[in-house]
């Protein structure tokens, strides 16, 4: 009985990490300390966003000097404007994790006085699922990705719903056996 219950666990372990290996983590410029003036005119950190697939579930992570510069995320028109005065959301840890809950368009500037103004914001799209092969038109700041065709696509509508949680909750309670 010990080996049957071990395999179980196993298994649901497999289905536990195959539930959530699909969430990425998203470096924020692709590199470290990305987040930061932009050394040329032209839009460096969107040019980043055009060319990444942000989907529902994922991750941004920022790495910069906390002491020197913060995130904040904000609406619309405070991007447009650059307006740090009333933020949706304030980061200034230095090491920010925000989780895309939703799709549609995320804005973030930076809180440092005047770094906004010359270009350190970015604009991100997140996409749905259903939205997957036909991107609703983007912002027209950010080109829309070319939609990846890969093996996960397959797999992709398994995921969803139920079968998909009631995977993932079988999963976390034999995993606990
Ligand atoms: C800035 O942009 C110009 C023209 O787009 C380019 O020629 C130049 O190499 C860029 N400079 C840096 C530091 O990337
Ligand atoms: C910035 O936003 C605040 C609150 O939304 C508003 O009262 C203020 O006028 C804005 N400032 C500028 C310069 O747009």
């Amino acid at each position: 009985m010990a080996s049957w219950r071990t395999l179980v666990r196993l298994l649901a372990i497999g289905l536990v990490l195959f539930s959530f290996c699909d969430a990425k983590e998203l470096l924020v410029g692709g590199s470290e300390n990305a987040w930061k003036i932009p050394v040329n005119s032209s839009d460096s950190l969107n040019q980043w966003a055009g060319k990444t697939r942000f989907k529902v579930g994922d991750f941004l992570i920022w790495k910069y000097d906390g002491k020197v510069d913060s995130v904040l995320q904000v609406t619309k028109e405070d991007y447009e404007n650059c307006n740090t005065s009333k933020p949706i959301k304030e980061y200034k840890d230095g090491n920010t994790k925000v989780e895309l809950d939703k799709s549609g368009p995320f804005y973030f500037i930076s809180g440092a006085g005047g770094h906004c103004q010359k270009g350190q914001k970015l604009v991100i799209v997140v996409m749905s699922e259903k939205h997957w092969d036909h991107p609703d038109s983007p912002t027209p700041t950010v080109p829309a990705p070319a939609p990846a065709q890969n093996s996960a696509s397959l797999i992709k509508p398994l995921r969803d719903g139920f079968l998909f949680w009631g995977l993932a909750s079988f999963g976390v309670a034999f995993a606990f056996l």
